[in-house]
């Protein structure tokens, strides 16, 4: 596989999405992988990195309001035609993978991407976090905002939300095992 490089873009609001994508470019470098993380959200888009340079491209978008990030889709506008021709692997991070995983996953893969004439090679949905603290980032419109979209939720008893506190639904074992399921097909 020696020295392949991939590029992780991702679009995050509050930085759970950043660290999902730190942590998949941790596993590839464990597996002797070169990543190279960029965030969509900095900078403009003509200083956005050259596909020709990578071997696979891995994009990351968090959710809100049912949406992913404009980056997100603008860089997936953009280069549709240089994806065609390269490992693409697609993940969202959000509540509707905490609620509904396997649909989450089918949506992507299916009606988002599908958007974009794009198939992936691996799709994924990680749970993100859901701020419900005194101190969190999302300030207390975004929390009735997110409390309304996670009416959904509350029907699901074993689901426990702590709708006073910080809960982070982010696992780990299946972020790395996305990695590692990239990886594989380079
Ligand atoms: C106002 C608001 C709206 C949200 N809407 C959605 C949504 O429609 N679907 C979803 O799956 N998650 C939704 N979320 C949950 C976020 O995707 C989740 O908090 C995620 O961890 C944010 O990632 P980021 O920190 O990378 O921006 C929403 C969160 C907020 C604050």
């Amino acid at each position: 596989m020696g020295n392949k490089r991939i590029l992780i873009a991702y679009g995050t609001r509050y930085g759970s999405t950043e660290e999902i994508s730190q942590e998949i470019a941790k596993t590839l470098k464990e597996k002797g992988f070169e990543p190279e993380l960029f965030n969509l959200g900095k900078g403009k888009s003509k200083n956005w990195p050259q596909l020709d340079d990578f071997d696979g491209i891995i994009i990351g978008t968090s959710l809100k309001i049912n949406s992913w990030k404009k980056q997100v889709k603008s860089f997936l506008a953009k280069n549709k035609i240089k994806f065609k021709n390269k490992k693409l692997g697609v993940f969202t991070c959000g509540a509707y993978a905490i609620a509904k995983p396997s649909e989450a996953k089918e949506d992507i893969a299916k009606r988002l991407m599908k958007n974009y004439e794009l198939e992936a090679d691996i799709y994924n949905a990680f749970g993100g976090i859901l701020d419900f603290s005194e101190d969190s980032k999302i300030g207390r419109t975004g929390q009735l905002a997110l409390k309304l979209a996670g009416k959904g939720f509350s029907q699901d008893k074993s689901l426990k939300i702590d709708m006073n506190g910080r809960n982070d639904f982010r696992d780990w074992d299946k972020i790395r095992s996305f990695a590692e399921s990239f990886a594989d097909k380079l």
